[in-house]
């Protein structure tokens, strides 16, 4: 008992105990110590917390811009631009740029090269977030690849060499990472993709939280399928029930995550579309039966829905107070508008972070369940679902 209550209160130096109480009761102290092991966290694990609580602060969520190079450039493409590291770095530039947006976002996940990229003016994009209350984070996943011997599955690349390059992102101000794995129902999904997504999260989210990034946990079951609602809560559960139990094997500080799961839909080639409360409906009920409440947020991904229907599945969400910060770490839902108003000219960009202003406000509103979805464009209401989306 005065061991739990001295781990309660002092998390830097959170040690526990690798075997079970009773068991170690029977060993002589010595024994007992050489078992003892030290939790994911170290000595990071105070600023880990109050980072996670900053980026889940109410009214604000995440601005997702970390698509790797190749994915840039399908955002670019679809207004005619080239994939070069000149229109990237003005892209991220305009996002990052914008004043104002501190109010709404609370964290932006960026791109390696947008981590040590400046604007044109020579300012580090890292500290045009500081300077808005905007914690930097980063992508350290390697990408999907093929997982043998599964059904057509795949697994998530990054956890070599994983260690030092947290600890470089950290040195070049990045607080929190994100780690994005994907879960197709229409495979099946089997035992061994289910169980690899969920060990891989694990690790990387104990490695990060070694190096001061809060990681960003991300399991995305993909939208694909024809399936209806209830079978994504069924693969929802499976998945999350794994995620947590590998987290927990590998010691990782709960209050210093973050989840960015999928919300509970019926699949996008259903023949019938599910209602904002429906989906908050499922989507609370997954959430309460597999998250802890010591987890500080939950920042839901967009996944290819329209704009209109991420801020209302959001909105419907936080109509009660839940146990967590339940809010948005969107790129679709917050990009398509703003790349729509931009289409790269100089003379559009005040007119495009407006549009980002717009949505960021609009998913700000939802967080705190009073959005009304009054006076949106018709674009804002396209779904921007793409069967087999890679990222
Ligand atoms: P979407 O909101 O486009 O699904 O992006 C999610 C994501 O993981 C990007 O970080």
């Amino acid at each position: 008992m005065a061991m739990l209550t001295a781990k309660l209160s002092s998390p830097a130096t959170n040690w526990i105990t690798g075997g079970h109480s009773s068991a170690g009761a029977r060993r002589s102290a010595p024994a007992r110590r050489a078992t003892l092991i030290r939790a994911a966290a170290g000595s990071y694990a105070d600023e880990l917390v109050s980072t996670a609580k900053s980026v889940a602060s109410p009214g604000r969520g995440i601005l997702a811009i970390d698509e790797s190079n190749a994915t840039c450039g399908k955002r670019l493409s679809s207004i005619g631009l080239d994939n070069t590291e000149a229109n990237r770095q003005a892209y991220r530039q305009l996002l990052l740029t914008t004043a104002g947006l501190g109010e709404y976002i609370s964290g932006a996940i960026l791109f390696e090269e947008t981590l040590y990229q400046s604007t044109t003016d020579g300012k580090k994009f890292v500290d045009c977030l500081k300077d808005q209350n905007i914690m930097p984070g980063i992508k350290v996943d390697k990408g999907l690849v093929p997982l043998p011997g599964s059904n057509n599955e795949s697994w998530c690349q990054g956890l070599d060499g994983l260690a030092s390059r947290c600890a470089e992102y950290y040195k070049q101000g990045a607080r929190f990472a994100k780690w994005r794995t994907v879960v197709s129902i229409p495979c099946g999904p089997s035992a061994l993709a289910v169980k690899e997504a969920a060990w891989g999260l694990a690790r990387y989210a104990a490695i990060a939280q070694d190096n001061g990034l809060v990681p960003i946990v991300e399991p995305e079951i993909l939208l694909d399928g024809d399936h209806e609602i209830e079978t994504t809560l069924e693969v929802a559960e499976k998945v999350w029930s794994e995620v947590f139990f590998y987290l927990a094997q590998n010691n990782v500080l709960f209050e210093g995550i973050l989840l960015k799961p999928s919300m509970v839909t019926p699949g996008a080639e259903h023949k019938q579309r599910a209602t904002p409360e429906a989906i908050a409906k499922y989507t609370l009920t997954m959430l309460r039966r597999r998250v802890p409440p010591a987890v500080p947020g939950i920042m839901f991904l967009s996944g290819g829905q329209s704009e209109v229907e991420a801020t209302l599945n959001l909105n419907a969400m936080n109509q009660a107070p839940n146990p967590w910060h339940v809010s948005f770490s969107y790129a679709r839902a917050l990009q398509n508008s703003v790349l729509k108003a931009w289409q790269g000219r100089p003379e559009n960009v005040e007119g495009a972070q407006k549009a980002l202003l717009v949505r960021a406000k609009a998913n700000s509103l939802a967080q705190l369940g009073r959005y009304t979805g009054e006076g949106e464009s018709d674009d804002a209401k396209k779904g921007m679902f793409q069967k087999g989306y890679t990222y």
